[in-house]
């Protein structure tokens, strides 16, 4: 049987995973997938059909719903489906759906990189590589205001951070797949550190493990 590589990559909103989720992808040839866009596709069918966030049965029709092919960063983007996402991810019944499907995407060779809140807890718990990525919250704060700023938008500094503040405590503090990090996660702090040098990082890790496995 091939072996399909599975690179997991977790970490709080802003900590700089996806980009770094994107560059490994691109580097080892693996397939990308972002969970957080299966989360954010729940929460957009609900908005679009005006129904409350806390419809369960509502939610798990749309989570059977979600085309892995057809996630579409452009519309789920926005910060208000961010929002909305973390209310539906609550819930077990859509989490199982959806980590099924993250599943099945991450089982099609040559493998892939995966990221979100649970990757290396819960979705490919024998993952090849385990990252945790984190930063501070005020530089993830930072991060968003100048990204708000680089496309000719305003926001304010301290609302910015109460939002980053109350998302992690509704990803970290919720019953069913915590954010935290797995046991055997290597944990990478990107407070002081742009994304090229994450990146090293992220490889020097990547790197050892493939040459100690090529060695065996
Ligand atoms: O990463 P992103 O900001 O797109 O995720 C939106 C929300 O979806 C997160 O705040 C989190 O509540 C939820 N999520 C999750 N598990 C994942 C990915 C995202 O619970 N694997």
């Amino acid at each position: 049987m091939t072996h399909v590589f599975t690179i997991a990559i977790d970490g709080p909103a802003g900590a700089g995973k996806g980009t770094l989720a994107r560059r490994l992808a691109d580097h080892y040839r693996l397939n990308l997938l972002d969970t957080g866009l299966t989360y954010r596709a729940v929460a957009y069918a609900l908005i679009q059909h005006a129904l409350p966030l806390d419809n369960v049965s509502a939610a798990e029709t749309a989570a059977r719903q979600v085309d892995m092919a057809k996630l579409d960063r452009a519309v789920l983007s926005a910060h208000a489906v961010g929002e909305a996402a973390s209310k539906v991810a609550v819930y077990p019944t859509v989490r199982r759906i959806l980590v099924e499907k993250q599943r099945d995407f991450a089982k099609t060779p040559p493998g892939a990189v995966l990221d979100g809140r649970d990757i290396g807890t819960v979705v490919c718990p024998d993952a090849d590589i385990k990252l945790y990525v984190t930063a501070s919250t005020e530089v993830r704060a930072r991060r968003r205001l100048a990204e708000i700023e680089s496309i000719g938008g305003t926001a304010d500094f301290a609302e910015i951070l109460a939002d980053i503040v109350r998302r992690d405590e509704r990803d970290m503090g919720r019953a069913d797949s915590p954010l935290k990090p797995a046991t055997d996660a290597h944990l990478l702090d990107t407070s002081e550190m742009a994304i090229e040098a994450a990146f090293l990082a992220a490889m020097a890790v990547i790197d050892d493990v493939l040459a100690k496995r090529d060695k065996a």
